[in-house]
């Protein structure tokens, strides 16, 4: 098994550790050089940023010739909701090419944000998506964008171990369940 991840701030990466270890291997960054996953499960972890998966398309390249790809996401918008569980969705097939779409498996977790760690552009970009929300009326607000609001300026960390069991449970069972989106392993 591969795993791989694309964090910018370290909580796609724990999870993407905590996972290999519970698995007896280890994780390695998308970015960094990683041997072919030939014949291979490769199961990877990616952080969201403004609705894109950090790092999907080079994991998608290194997975060409895989067995299984098992894509993870990490957001801080919760993927209990099924608009969000949607979004995620549709961000991951946007990342993969059109043949990979019905192979691949997808679980959405919830990561963590500490204002006090973020670069001076991902802090002003945050300013402008803040200003953009509260200017939207409170029922139009995405869930995206409420938990931008929740969480603007503080540190919050909504990282939930427990939830890779069933993302392990499916890296290891023998055939591949129907393909469905699971959500910080329940569903
Ligand atoms: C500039 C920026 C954009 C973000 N965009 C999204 C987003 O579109 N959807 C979401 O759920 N979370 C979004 N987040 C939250 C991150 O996905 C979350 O903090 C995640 O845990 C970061 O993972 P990392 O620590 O591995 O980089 C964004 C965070 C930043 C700083």
């Amino acid at each position: 098994m591969l795993v791989f991840y694309g964090s910018k701030y370290g909580t796609a990466k724990r999870y993407a550790e905590e996972f290999a270890r519970r698995a007896g291997t280890a994780a390695m960054s998308v970015r960094g050089r990683a041997p072919a996953a030939e014949g291979q499960t490769v199961v990877f972890f990616g952080a969201l940023y403004a609705g894109k998966v950090r790092g999907l398309k080079k994991a998608a390249k290194r997975a060409a010739h895989c067995a299984r790809l098992l894509v993870v996401t990490v957001g801080l918008a919760d993927p209990s909701e099924p608009q969000v569980a949607e979004s995620r969705r549709s961000a991951v097939l946007a990342g993969l090419p059109q043949d990979v779409h019905k192979q691949v498996q997808m679980f959405h977790l919830r990561g963590a944000i500490d204002y006090a760690r973020l670069s001076a552009v991902h802090r002003l970009l945050m300013k402008m998506v803040r200003s953009m929300a509260e200017r939207t009326p409170p029922e139009q607000r995405s869930p995206e964008l409420r938990s931008i609001l929740e969480t603007y300026g503080k540190s919050a960390d909504y990282t939930d171990l427990s939830a890779l069991a069933a993302i392990s449970d499916a890296a290891n069972a023998e055939s591949r369940p129907p393909q469905r989106a699971q959500t910080n392993g329940r569903e």
